[in-house]
């Protein structure tokens, strides 16, 4: 059998990685700022990931939902300290677009409405929902078509508040990034999630802040909507949730009633993968991880601010866009192939950091002169 061919590979096979190193099978090292699309959240192969993970992994690895399993209550109550959203519950699932899906068909049962309102360069994922309210219409198949997605400009207040004046009533949810990943490193406005809130108060709406790309730590608060001081009423997660191992999940206001089998699945909250997600947390704390991300993404953007011919510096911690001009936009590969660095991309010429929430200021300053000698060559 051969794979279904949908991904434009990079003929690098790596077969070993530690930190923020990962080497291919000639024994060639890379440094890793791009963490598998910032999904390496402490490292790859932390010594407590993989010693939580194998002690689980030798007493059970799965069991379904039909059973108690107390590590999901253990990773609640962490989650809830880490994130300081202790009166939120918390609903496990696989990935981040079934985190979306779950986000927004509990906002439809919740105010049994259907409209949802997305914005223009969002990526919410590829399920069904999630497909419909991301906005690149070459993923959406026709059976994802709805007339239940309408999608505004990103940062524009007068067009949601026109939009809620014309049809607030038949609004479920609108569903927003802090910081849009694939759409090219682009932050929500603290004004406009302000509005979202208010607007999602007075017509009974929900806001759905999807954390999959900009949560979890990455850009120095747990949320990167926390910056706006208002809370949302469901908050999506996945990618440095599980530090590679497949988990995601929503957080979900007390505001909201659970009823038996209106949510649900085979493998969300499995053994195995809550473990995974404990020992990311474990870390996260112990090293001070969110307080990292805050300080070396912030010399990392000051740094890269200074470069005279990057266009723009986007975003907040570590998570970065460089948008640089069309003529440079073979650095992204020489630092790959010249430098041995991986970094991340969105069209046309962004380069996006998205690295582990542990790199050092060494770490950092050994990318700003590569990215010097690629700017310079
Ligand atoms: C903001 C955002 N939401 C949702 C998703 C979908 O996550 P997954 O690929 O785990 O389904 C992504 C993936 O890139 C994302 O960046």
């Amino acid at each position: 059998m051969e794979l279904f061919n949908v991904y434009p590979l990079t003929p690098i096979n790596i077969v070993r990685a530690k930190g923020s190193a990962v080497w291919d099978e000639q024994g060639n090292e890379y440094l890793d700022l791009y963490g598998g699309h910032a999904v390496i959240s402490i490292g790859h192969t932390h010594p407590h990931y993989v010693e939580t993970i194998s002690n689980q992994l030798n007493k059970i690895a799965f069991y379904s939902n039909s059973v108690l399993i107390p590590i999901q209550r253990q990773l609640a109550g962490q989650l809830g300290d880490v994130s300081g959203k202790s009166d939120y519950s918390l609903f496990l699932c696989n990935s981040g677009a079934e985190a979306n899906e779950n986000a927004l068909k509990l906002a439809s049962f919740h105010t049994n409405r259907k409209k949802v309102i997305a914005f223009s360069k969002s990526f919410h994922g590829r399920t069904s929902l999630a497909v419909a309210a991301t906005d690149n219409s070459a993923i959406v198949a026709p059976i994802n078509q709805t007339d239940n997605v309408v999608f505004l400009p990103f940062n524009d207040e007068d067009a949601l508040t026109q939009a809620f004046a014309a049809y607030g009533d038949e609004i479920a949810a609108v569903i927003i990034e802090g910081i849009q990943g694939v759409g090219g490193i682009r932050e929500a406005s603290i004004p406009f999630l302000k509005l979202i809130r208010q607007l999602c108060d007075q017509y009974g709406s929900v806001f759905i802040a999807d954390s999959v790309q900009c949560g979890y730590g990455r850009t120095g608060t747990f949320f990167s909507h926390d910056y706006s001081g208002v809370n949302a009423d469901i908050y999506s997660m996945a990618k440095g949730m599980g530090n590679g191992f497949p988990i995601g999940g929503i957080a979900i206001s007390p505001k909201f009633q659970a009823s038996f089998g209106m949510l649900g699945t085979t493998f969300g909250g499995n053994h195995l993968a809550c473990a995974a997600a404990v020992a990311v947390l474990d870390v996260m704390k112990q090293d001070n991880l969110m307080e990292n991300a805050a300080q070396v993404g912030s010399y990392l953007i000051e740094e890269l601010k200074k470069f005279d011919k990057v266009l723009e510096v986007r975003g907040r911690g570590l998570m970065i866009g460089i948008e640089l001009p069309t003529e440079l936009s073979h650095v992204k590969k020489d630092l790959l192939m010249i430098n041995k660095i991986f970094t991340g991309e969105a069209k046309p010429n962004v380069i996006r950091l998205l690295p582990a929430l542990n790199i050092t200021k060494e770490i950092a300053d050994r990318f700003l002169t590569a990215f010097n000698e690629r700017l310079k060559a």
